[in-house]
């Protein structure tokens, strides 16, 4: 059984612990009766935190370390279009850079996906440009070789969200451990942190080129613990892909998903234990 809990977020990032919702629910019901238990379920307000919190867990362990997913969580994939529809050279996307980045985001995790059932692993470089060649056809810009270059070029330097670097130093201030865990290439992880500029308030920069599958295999997610040898229950998960913070719930993370698009929850055997619209409110989920 689980309770859930919806908490609001205060001035200056402190939980002012109203309880608006108090609920015991069977955990496979969680994804099923997210909805109507909780009228913040899909439009959260900013900074609202959904705890899940298991009745019977033991009294959690502190948290020791925040491992985050990169691209859509850190990294605002998004950012490539709308840069390059801002630039002269490239109007010819500055009505639809939306449906082209949307376009190129599916498509680069269903080739992801697809490469890991199937067994045929390439790296996730090579599905950001086999993601992005479908995308720009879907839209009409397949001719456009200028444009792909450019797109392709801007990926290495996505920035990263507004509230990441302060969030980072937080937990860093903290002692606590922090690391990305992505589907991204050693160098391509290299360049989005050089860019934004956060390579010192993290400690590792865990790829799945290492093991040679994509997540949600949980060879990934085991990395986290080969790193630190921490415990699976020590560590916050954080990612803003649904799939990816359910798949870690499953396999024992405690998990915060970043829903920033107000998107429903996965509809997947696993319910993320914490649900924020940004990232501002990690170091206190963290425990800070
Ligand atoms: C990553 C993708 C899934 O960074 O966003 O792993």
């Amino acid at each position: 059984m689980y309770l859930q809990y919806v908490m609001v977020m205060g001035s200056g990032g402190r939980v002012s612990a109203q309880v608006l919702q108090k609920m015991a629910i069977p955990f496979q019901d969680l994804h099923q009766t997210a909805t109507p238990i909780s009228p913040f379920s899909v439009a959260l307000p900013h900074a609202t935190v959904r705890h899940n919190i298991p009745m019977s867990a033991e009294p959690a362990m502190p948290i020791t370390t925040c491992i985050f997913d990169a691209y859509g969580t850190l990294f605002d994939v998004a950012a490539a279009a709308r840069s390059a529809a801002s630039e002269p050279d490239f109007s010819a996307i500055k009505d639809d850079w939306p449906q082209l980045a949307e376009h190129w985001r599916l498509k680069q995790l269903q080739y992801s996906w697809l490469r890991a059932i199937t067994g045929a692993h390439c790296d996730f470089w090579q599905v950001t440009q086999e993601g992005l060649d479908w995308a720009l056809e879907k839209t009409g810009h397949q001719t456009d070789s200028a444009l792909r270059e450019r797109l392709l070029q801007l990926y290495w330097e996505l920035g990263a969200y507004p509230e990441v670097p302060a969030m980072l130093h937080a937990l860093k201030a903290a002692g606590l451990n922090t690391a990305i865990l992505s589907n991204g290439s050693p160098a391509m992880l290299r360049g989005a942190v050089d860019s934004a500029d956060i390579a010192g308030v993290l400690d590792a920069l865990l790829s799945v080129e290492s093991v040679g599958i994509f997540k949600p295999d949980a060879r990934i997610y085991d990395l986290v613990g080969a790193e630190f040898g921490c415990a699976k229950d020590e560590v916050l998960f954080v990612s803003s892909n649904g799939w990816d913070a359910a798949a870690a719930t499953g396999y024992g993370f405690t998990t915060a998903w970043v829903n920033r698009a107000g998107d429903p929850v996965d509809r997947l055997p696993w319910t993320p234990a914490h649900t924020l619209h940004n990232l501002t409110g990690i170091p206190e989920l963290a425990g800070i």
